[in-house]
């Protein structure tokens, strides 16, 4: 059969061959043993609905031994034999040019080059899932591949329920992940009703089929590590940074580094991660012992290297060490996953990558215990390198708030709403202020052609848009535009991509509608393929997040969700092609809500009226939430906003004479 029968056969009326497991595949940990012996016949009777009776004795025995060995059922069996990949589009069968481009994105974030444990639908976070079981992925390709512009496909936490009529306005799908009723949105609900099959955990761009690859985050983060050494009035050359975790939104951070231009020193536990990021380029060197690291690193500032440091073992150790030896470390962070603290986030120091994968599995509490002693360690380490004038702060990664659930010192001694730990989280401090407020944000686009020339043609386009709109550009937002500019013309350079040719860029409103604008002219005139729009959730409006995207909300309302549900809806009705809502992402289920959306520019008139609407929207809700808040730089952002578009009318806040008091 073709790849594009293939795609068309959906579940396949044959059973295909029981698959090997494949051990040099980088496989998810096995979940921990959470399910009744009733719940565990519930979960396998969820699973063999997808399947024809005939087979269903077959199954069972085999999906039985998944669940009891993987703690989840994933169906193996029915993963395709052809490569997952973002193709051309013009590769995927269908009556939907729509269809099509999301067809190509959920490939690309299943493609092994890109996915963090990709047989078991895993693109990143550990537990990011763009499905929950092989049946789901192909059920939903087949649909993708016979729909029509009048058609949508309902995703229910991986779950495609169906086509349903609708028109060529509406988005072709509709994506939630994870909604629970509130009250059962703990961890342990997590791990429950995902092995039943009813739910998954969709993080941000993994569930919504928007996931870049590393580069998603390497420009967020460029732009975080350059601002913190202007928060410290310092250059980055010779000056170090020291984090950890090498995975798929952490391993980010050394080639941020270099770009920035400082020694960045990263701890991984995982051989297996560490070796790929190597080889991909993205950190320059490994070391396994810490003496010959240290003698590395006081080379390096010697030399005022710019240089990347990967460290084959527990971050606590580095920390730890780098304190004995007195080595300064200038600016600090921490990427492991504590979003997801027990199973496979945050690894215990003092024992093996393969004793904690034992240990988690087999006993759960005893794990719990040495990540929580492990946070203990970790934060007083960091305590004793910050009294010597390290900045630390948090990087979205729910490392202070695992750390205060544990008891460590992470606390402030005069804590404010809003400021309740000792450290700021990189949003409160550098992204919030400087970014989100000004609408500036993770906006991105891929080029469905998979021609690299496209995708430069497209940074030129781009940088075109952006040195135009400098020139006029006020004083504000001028270091913004700057620190895009470096970024779009060292790009190509900069080796990005991996997967999908894809680019992102931090803009704000007007410069993301009018880069669009410039796409879709370009489309039309032949110069280019079809492009598809998306951004982050992780942006001005798509995310609340107290301790995180919204964690720079001081009116108190950082713990409602209203902004990030309006946005989903909102997108929804003025053009999107597919939206999405995620509980968790980023900081752990019932800790955020956050939604985006994807938009395929054809070079059609329709495309162009879509773009304006819904980028408008998708960045302006926002800031008009941010400047309810009373955020300075958002209430200077929606005013500017309110003088271009005179339909846009947002209630702003008065500020109140703290004397009054
Ligand atoms: N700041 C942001 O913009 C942003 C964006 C995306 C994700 N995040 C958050 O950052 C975290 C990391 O994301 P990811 O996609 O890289 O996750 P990941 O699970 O792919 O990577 C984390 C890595 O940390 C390693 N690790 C765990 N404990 C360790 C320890 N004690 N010492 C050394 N290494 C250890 C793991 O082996 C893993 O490879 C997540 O919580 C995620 O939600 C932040």
């Amino acid at each position: 059969m073709t790849f594009q029968q293939q795609i068309q056969q959906g579940i396949p009326n044959q059973l295909p061959q029981p698959k090997p497991y494949e051990t040099h595949i980088n496989h998810a940990p096995k979940r921990k043993e959470i399910l009744s012996e009733e719940e565990k016949k519930l979960a396998l009777k969820n699973a063999l609905r997808y399947f024809e009776p005939k087979f269903h004795a077959e199954l069972l025995k085999e999906f039985k031994d998944e669940l009891e060995k993987y703690g989840r059922i994933y169906m193996y069996r029915f993963r395709p034999d052809y490569e997952i990949k973002a193709r051309d589009i013009a590769e995927y069968p269908g009556k939907s040019e729509q269809a099509k481009a999301i067809m190509l994105m959920i490939q690309n974030n299943l493609d092994y080059a890109v996915a963090q444990h990709p047989h078991e639908l895993i693109t990143y976070g550990g537990n990011g899932a763009v499905f929950s079981n092989w049946a789901q992925y192909l059920l939903t390709m087949k649909y993708l591949s016979e729909m029509t512009d009048e058609q949508t496909l309902t995703m229910y936490s991986g779950h495609p329920m169906g086509l349903f009529p609708s028109h060529k306005d509406a988005p072709r799908v509709v994506v939630t992940n994870g909604m629970m009723i509130p009250n059962y949105s703990k961890p342990d609900d997590w791990e429950k009703f995902n092995a039943l099959g009813v739910s998954q955990y969709g993080q941000m761009t993994a569930g919504s089929y928007m996931y870049i690859g590393p580069q998603g985050i390497v420009h967020g983060t460029t732009i975080t590590v350059l601002n913190a050494f202007r928060k410290i009035n310092k250059e980055p050359k010779g000056g170090l940074f020291v984090t950890s975790g090498l995975g798929g939104m952490s391993g980010a951070q050394p080639k941020a580094g270099n770009i920035a231009g400082c020694i960045t020193v990263i701890a991984e536990v995982n051989p297996k991660i560490t070796k790929i990021r190597h080889e991909q380029k993205w950190v320059n060197e490994i070391h396994e012992n810490l003496d010959e690291l240290m003698t590395r690193v006081r080379k390096a500032q010697e030399n005022q290297e710019t240089v990347s440091l990967a460290y084959l073992g527990n971050i606590v150790d580095i920390w730890e060490k780098f304190n004995e030896e007195n080595l300064r470390i200038d600016i600090g962070s921490d990427q492991t996953s504590l979003h997801n603290p027990w199973a496979g986030g945050y690894y215990p120091v003092g024992q093996t990558f393969e004793e904690s994968n034992m240990m988690m599995a087999e006993n759960p509490e005893l794990f719990k215990e040495k990540v929580q002693e492990t946070l203990r360690r970790h934060a007083s380490a960091i305590n004793k390198h910050t009294a010597k004038g390290t900045y630390f702060f948090d990087y979205g990664n729910a490392f202070l708030l695992e750390a205060s659930r544990a008891g460590a010192d992470v606390m402030s001694d005069h804590p404010t709403l809003g400021r309740e730990f000792k450290f700021p989280s990189y949003v409160q401090d550098i992204m919030g202020p400087m970014c989100f407020d000004y609408g500036f944000g993770p906006f991105r686009w891929v080029c469905t052609s998979g021609k690299p020339e496209d995708l430069q043609k497209t940074d030129d386009i781009a940088c075109a848009v952006l040195e135009e709109m400098i020139k006029t550009s006020p004083e504000e937002i001028q270091q913004q535009m700057k620190d895009n500019i470096t970024w779009i013309k060292g790009a190509q350079e900069n080796n990005l991509v991996v997967g999908s040719q894809a680019r992102i860029l931090y803009a704000d409103a007007e410069g993301r509608m009018k880069i669009a604008e410039a796409f879709n002219k370009a489309i039309a005139n032949g110069e280019i393929g079809a492009v598809v729009l998306g951004r982050d959730h992780h942006d001005v409006s798509g995310t609340d997040s107290p301790y995180r995207e919204t964690s720079n909300i001081y009116d108190g309302s950082r713990f409602t969700a209203d902004m990030a549900i309006h946005n989903v809806i909102g997108d929804s009705f003025r053009g999107a092609t597919w939206v999405s809502i995620h509980n968790g992402g980023g900081v752990g289920w019932g800790e955020v809500i956050n939604g985006g959306f994807g938009m395929l520019l054809d070079g059609s008139d329709d495309a162009d009226r879509r773009l304006k609407s819904m980028l408008f929207w998708d960045v302006n809700n926002g800031i008009s939430r941010r400047s309810w808040a009373r955020n300075e730089g958002a209430v200077f952002a929606i005013k500017r906003a309110m003088e271009v578009e005179p339909n846009l009318k947002v209630t702003l806040p008065n500020f109140v004479d703290e004397n009054l008091f």
